[in-house]
């Protein structure tokens, strides 16, 4: 049964990965979208993509999630025009450095706590009210494998995603009595663009992390998002995480010839 036929989903960072891949499945089952990242021409061509092949409606737009005042006027648009999201896939993200915590960049941990906790906040505080007057929706926070077990170089990438697991739990008792959902995805090793971000755009040492094993695509974690949302109103599936079968957790992967540690 498709049940986010004819709904709006909100994706944050869907300008690649999984947030790409998100667009494109959701838009396959007839949902319609607004698509959120900063690389705007990224947007508009998944926009064109989606529109040959969906009758959809796609709107896109150019949001940094750090930017407080840039997603309250998304919001305030969104509500002006009607466009109030039945879903709400809070998955823009990133990774930077992989170092002890000693030797960690202040700019890199900046970058990810404002965006992976603050970011997500940002959207989230503007975003439930407007389900809340509705009494419908449904929250899907992108967590990940390193939101539960922490591995070596991963410390302020593990706390931030230790926060979105807690503030997915946190929104949950908070809209206890109401019909809006939360949940989170919590993904092992994607090979998307994340590597190659985490390291500063080193391509080469981006592409070492996934050698001798199948990772999982960015299309495995979209399938197990529309799972997630496309449950039973009654049904709310709190936290999902999703591995590659090569991997048990952060740092105990399968690599051709025997289990080791990858990292
Ligand atoms: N890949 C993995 O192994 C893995 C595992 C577990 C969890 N995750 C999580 O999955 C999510 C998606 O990552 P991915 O693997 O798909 O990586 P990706 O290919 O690098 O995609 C990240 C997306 O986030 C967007 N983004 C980053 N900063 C943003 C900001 N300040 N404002 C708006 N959008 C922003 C990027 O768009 P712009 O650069 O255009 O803004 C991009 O669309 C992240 O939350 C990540 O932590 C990934």
């Amino acid at each position: 049964m498709n049940r986010v036929e004819n709904k709006l989903v909100l994706v944050t960072g869907a300008s690649s990965g999984i947030g790409e891949a998100c667009a494109k499945r959701f838009a396959a089952c007839g949902a319609s979208l607004i698509l959120v990242a900063r690389r705007e021409e990224r947007l508009l061509r998944l926009q064109q993509v989606l529109a040959s092949e969906t009758d959809v409606s796609v709107h896109a737009h150019r949001v940094d999630v750090r930017d407080r005042e840039s997603v309250e006027g998304l919001a305030a648009q969104l509500e002006k025009t009607e466009l109030v999201p039945d879903i709400l896939v809070n998955n823009a993200g990133l990774s930077r450095g992989l170092c002890k915590f000693q030797e960690g960049e202040f700019v890199d941990w900046d970058e990810m706590i404002d965006t992976n906790v603050k970011g997500l906040l940002n959207v989230s505080r503007c975003i439930v009210p407007m389900m809340l007057t509705r009494n419908s929706g449904h929250i899907v926070n992108v967590g990940s494998i390193a939101g539960h077990v922490v591995y070596p170089g991963g410390n302020v990438y593990n706390a931030t995603k230790y926060a979105v697991r807690a503030l997915t739990e946190a929104m949950n008792i908070d809209l206890v009595g109401t019909n809006i959902r939360v949940s989170s995805v919590d993904p092992g090793a994607t090979e998307t663009e994340f590597s190659q971000v985490r390291f500063h755009g080193d391509k080469k040492r981006a592409k070492a992390v996934y050698d001798g094993f199948e990772p999982l695509t960015g299309d495995d974690i979209a399938d197990a998002i529309l799972y997630v949302v496309n449950t039973p109103a009654h049904v709310n599936v709190a936290n999902l995480v999703i591995l590659p079968t090569a991997q048990r957790n952060p740092y105990v992967v399968h690599v051709k010839g025997g289990a080791g540690r990858k990292r």
